[in-house]
């Protein structure tokens, strides 16, 4: 099935040379070495590792932008022209984990997708409900909510990725068929609401697996795969892409 999207997002984790050793062994296989396989690598390495795949067709990717715009006075921050400047192709955008953590609004994350499509960078806007919210029965409402960044940015190639938060990192992967009415609804929703995309594709993330990436990659509107855990590991992101 070529052409599904995979990313593998490595969140906090690696240092510098097991970042270049995980890269080496994905450049070794033919499966990884595509240009619908991406990297997410922390910031710090991902210079590095944009040398590395220069010439490659694996892709890289960043885990977040900021929301700053231009050059400045904004310590600590990454704009998404330092990101394009050193080979990004992607960037994550509000992260389940960023929107816990630092409490990331849809303002800021209107504001990142702006800046990567400004900076030639495709956007993964992340969208996901919690636990409790599933439970409640209005997670449709949440993700609505949630995209609604899209009826705002610029025009210009997006991605989405559908990360029920109850399955990112607990085993516990969505069913197939959870999976197929949430892509089908943020695709319905996307026609109806957001600006036009040049395709609106929606990856999903959450525990993705070799063991479950087929029959996941084989859904319905399913159109790639946002994979953490799985992507620290050559053998099994190995197996993922095979099945892409
Ligand atoms: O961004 C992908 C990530 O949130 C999914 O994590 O470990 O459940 O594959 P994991």
């Amino acid at each position: 099935m070529a052409g599904k999207l995979i990313i593998g997002n490595w969140k906090m984790n690696t240092r510098a040379q097991s970042a270049q050793s995980l890269v080496d062994a994905l450049l070794e296989q033919p499966a990884c070495d595509q240009p619908w396989v991406g990297v997410a690598a922390p910031a710090v390495y991902l210079a590095a590792l944009g040398a590395r795949l220069q010439g490659r067709s694996i892709r890289l990717a960043a885990q977040d932008v900021s929301a700053f715009a231009s050059d400045g006075a904004y310590t600590g921050e990454i704009s998404a022209a330092m990101l394009q400047d050193i080979g990004c192709a992607y960037v994550l955008v509000g992260h389940s984990e960023r929107r816990q953590y630092f409490a990331e609004n849809n303002p800021q994350l209107l504001a990142k997708m702006n800046n990567a499509l400004a900076a030639g960078i495709v956007p993964v806007l992340c969208v996901g409900e919690t636990l409790e919210q599933r439970e409640q029965g209005d997670y449709l409402e949440v993700i609505y909510q949630q995209l609604a960044v899209l009826a705002e940015i610029n025009a210009g190639e997006y991605l989405i990725a559908y990360e029920p938060v109850w399955a990112i990192g607990t085993g516990k992967v969505a069913t197939l068929e959870q999976i197929a009415e949430i892509h089908s609804a943020i695709k319905t929703w996307c026609l109806q609401n957001a600006k036009p995309s040049a395709s609106i594709r929606v990856l999903y993330g959450g525990s993705v697996k070799a063991e479950n990436a087929e029959s996941i990659l084989m859904t319905d509107n399913v159109d790639g795969a946002l994979v953490g855990g799985a992507s620290l590991d050559a053998g099994s992101f190995r197996m993922i892409c095979q099945a892409a």
